[in-house]
């Protein structure tokens, strides 16, 4: 059986899993969010008092943890441990354990291989870091999804207001640039725009033009 996989790789807030998200129910394609899977990992070392810092500490957690995937009325749900943690892991302190989480090999092989095996047999559009370059490096298409970090920033302040939550811009800006700087400097797969990657920076666009162009790309792609 053929299968057809897109990946879309880029740094936090860049619209990766709503833009996902669209062009998954457009094509009928399974969306995985591989994310959250290391959320979910932050998550755990959080609830047991474990720093995501420590590499043996956390190396020794993940030996005993369990992450799936599993689809619930459509929506992506992540199990931690047989637990669905979804409403616990998009806090400020679960991004900031995620990403601390997600430098340590024991950590990154592990979910690798989850991930790899969910899609062997599916077509699916995965979002995360280092998914054209080492989870589905023979993907059909690529994508490098971005926007300047303060466009970014923007966003998540209007995102959080919208929620009636508080949001303070600067301090949300500063917070993206540690990370993204976090998550491009690591030395097990940084994140990074592979060549073969198509570069889309949508600092000017909206959802709605980022996914066309995006679909009318991978569009052509298939017809081939
Ligand atoms: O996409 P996100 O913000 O939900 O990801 C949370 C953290 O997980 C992010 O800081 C980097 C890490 N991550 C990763 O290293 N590799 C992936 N494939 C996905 C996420």
């Amino acid at each position: 059986m053929s299968v057809f996989h897109i990946a879309i790789d880029g740094p936090s807030g860049a619209g990766k899993s709503s833009t996902a998200k669209k062009l998954a129910k457009e094509l009928g394609f399974t969306y995985m969010d591989t994310g959250a899977m290391y959320r979910a990992v932050g998550l755990k070392a959080l609830r047991l008092g474990i720093d995501p810092m420590d590499e043996e500490a956390v190396s020794a957690m993940i030996g005993t943890t369990s992450v799936d995937l599993a689809l619930e009325a459509g929506e992506q749900q992540v199990l931690l441990d047989g637990e669905n943690v979804n409403p616990f892991i998009r806090t400020q302190e679960v991004s900031a354990a995620a990403s601390a989480v997600s430098k340590w090999a024991a950590v990154r092989t592990m979910l690798v291989e989850a991930q790899r095996s969910i899609c062997a047999t599916s077509d699916v559009i995965m979002d995360g870091r280092d998914i054209g370059s080492v989870v589905l490096p023979d993907a059909q298409v690529k994508f490098f999804l971005t926007a300047s970090p303060e466009v970014r920033a923007h966003r998540r302040t209007l995102e959080l207001q919208a929620r009636g939550e508080e949001a303070d811009e600067e301090k949300i800006l500063r917070e993206i640039i540690a990370r993204d700087e976090q998550d491009s400097s690591r030395a097990v797969s940084p994140l990074i725009r592979v060549p073969d990657a198509v570069l889309v920076d949508n600092s000017d666009m909206n959802e709605e033009e980022t996914c066309q162009w995006m679909l009318n790309i991978v569009r052509e792609r298939m017809a081939k």
